[in-house]
């Protein structure tokens, strides 16, 4: 057996690690007193660089706006107060959302995934319905979310000429790429096949309607060329947030949330749903904040809000509607974990009144009902404060949940 003193190149081995040590020694020597510019020399060179700047272009726009943002020149559209300065607010909504939003920030890793791993490498761990939930829900969301990213930054960022609005943008932002996060998170946990997952949003009827009804939204107000200002863009823009919060967000969101949080109530997938949990709580919040934009922007734009805009707002949350109905139907051809599509749809009916109501419209459903009334409380923003301690337990008393 060979000892380390049979080993004859010991000494070689060593070498290149001292070599290595001395280089950068050696190195580190340069960077601290470079050999032929003294500290003092290679300041005066940075101070002379900004001697050189022409600084009047910045200086004569900052000049142009006023010497104090007052907070009456504050808009949510086509404003002209400095954007580049966040107070003094007149939005405080916008601000505590931001502060709110903040404070409940989590990372899809903290969730653990043992459990859901083991569930579902078990073939008799899940049914084949069970199975198709799941996977239809990662498949859709795992791109909305990414597609509601890039209507914030690429879209509506640019236009909504607000500092604490953006401020919130931000953070949502974040938020988003958050939830794409914790659905590859999830789906790389689980093992699944990805390029399956990730183009469900071409390949399945179902997903592929929902995201190509939100696509042309975006496409508009993403062109370089496209400003506000008139009432027919204006218009577009109003119709973009109609569009992403009430719709995509505030509807199309609603029956895998629901599916994927009842399966967690009955103790399955439950760091799936866990993540999910979260994701609902950041997801409620961004409606909020959306349906505040859009009720701020009809009241100082009153003339956009005319008889056209209210019928073109009804029209898009009804088709949401029919669209997210359809998805309930193709992802639970039967009833399944105390639910069937038709419970759904109901739920739909629900939700989109709300979406109505909450834009000033009227409700299109009225005797339409909740069938899934722990969903509320789950969103209930009273709650926030204590969300973290109670999660676990809103899962054990899933017994409390009698829709069988
Ligand atoms: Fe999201
Ligand atoms: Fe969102």
């Amino acid at each position: 057996m060979l000892s380390w003193d049979d080993f004859d190149d010991k000494e070689k081995i060593k070498e290149p690690v001292l070599a290595e040590k001395n280089l950068a020694e050696k190195k580190r020597d340069q960077v601290l007193e470079p050999p032929e510019m003294g500290k003092a020399s290679q300041e005066k060179s940075m101070l002379s660089d900004l001697d050189s700047l022409d600084l009047e272009a910045g200086r004569a726009e900052l000049e142009g706006a006023s010497a104090r943002v007052d907070v009456s020149e504050k808009k949510m559209i086509n404003s002209r107060a400095d954007v580049n300065q966040l107070v003094p607010f007149k939005y405080d909504w916008a601000w505590q959302k931001y502060l709110d939003g903040s404070a409940n920030h989590w990372m899809p890793q903290e969730i653990n995934m043992t459990a859901d791993v083991a569930l579902w490498k078990n073939q008799n761990g899940l049914t084949e319905d069970e199975r198709r939930i799941v996977m239809r829900n990662l498949g859709f969301f795992s791109t909305a979310d990414s597609l509601v990213a890039n209507n914030i930054v690429l879209s509506v960022y640019k236009h909504i000429t607000n500092p604490e609005c953006r401020q919130y943008l931000l953070r949502q932002a974040l938020e988003e790429a958050i939830h794409t996060h914790a659905y590859q998170y999830v789906i790389e946990s689980l093992g699944m096949d990805e390029g399956e997952i990730f183009n469900m949003y071409k390949e399945i009827p179902s997903v592929a309607k929902k995201a190509a009804w939100a696509l042309p939204f975006t496409k508009s107000l993403a062109d370089q060329s496209f400003q506000t200002g008139t009432e027919e863009n204006d218009k577009i823009l109003l119709r973009n947030l109609i569009a992403f919060y009430c719709v995509l967000e505030g509807i199309f969101f609603y029956c895998g949330f629901t599916q994927i949080l009842s399966m967690g109530n009955r103790n399955k997938m439950t760091g799936t749903a866990e993540q999910f949990q979260y994701i609902l709580r950041d997801e409620s919040m961004h409606v909020n904040f959306g349906i505040d934009m859009i009720n701020q922007i009809k009241l100082e734009n009153p003339h956009l809000w005319d008889e056209e805009m209210q019928k073109e707002a009804q029209t898009m949350i009804l088709q949401g509607t029919q669209l997210e109905i359809e998805y309930a139907e193709d992802t639970m051809p039967k009833g399944i974990l105390g639910m069937n599509s038709e419970m759904m749809a109901e739920y739909l009916r629900f939700i989109a009144n709300r979406r109505l109501t909450q834009i000033g419209l009227e409700e299109a459903f009225p005797n339409a009902s909740n069938p899934f009334p722990w969903m509320s409380e789950i969103m209930d923003l009273r709650k926030e404060k204590n969300f973290f301690e109670t999660r676990v337990i809103e899962y054990q008393t899933g017994g409390a949940l009698n829709w069988d």
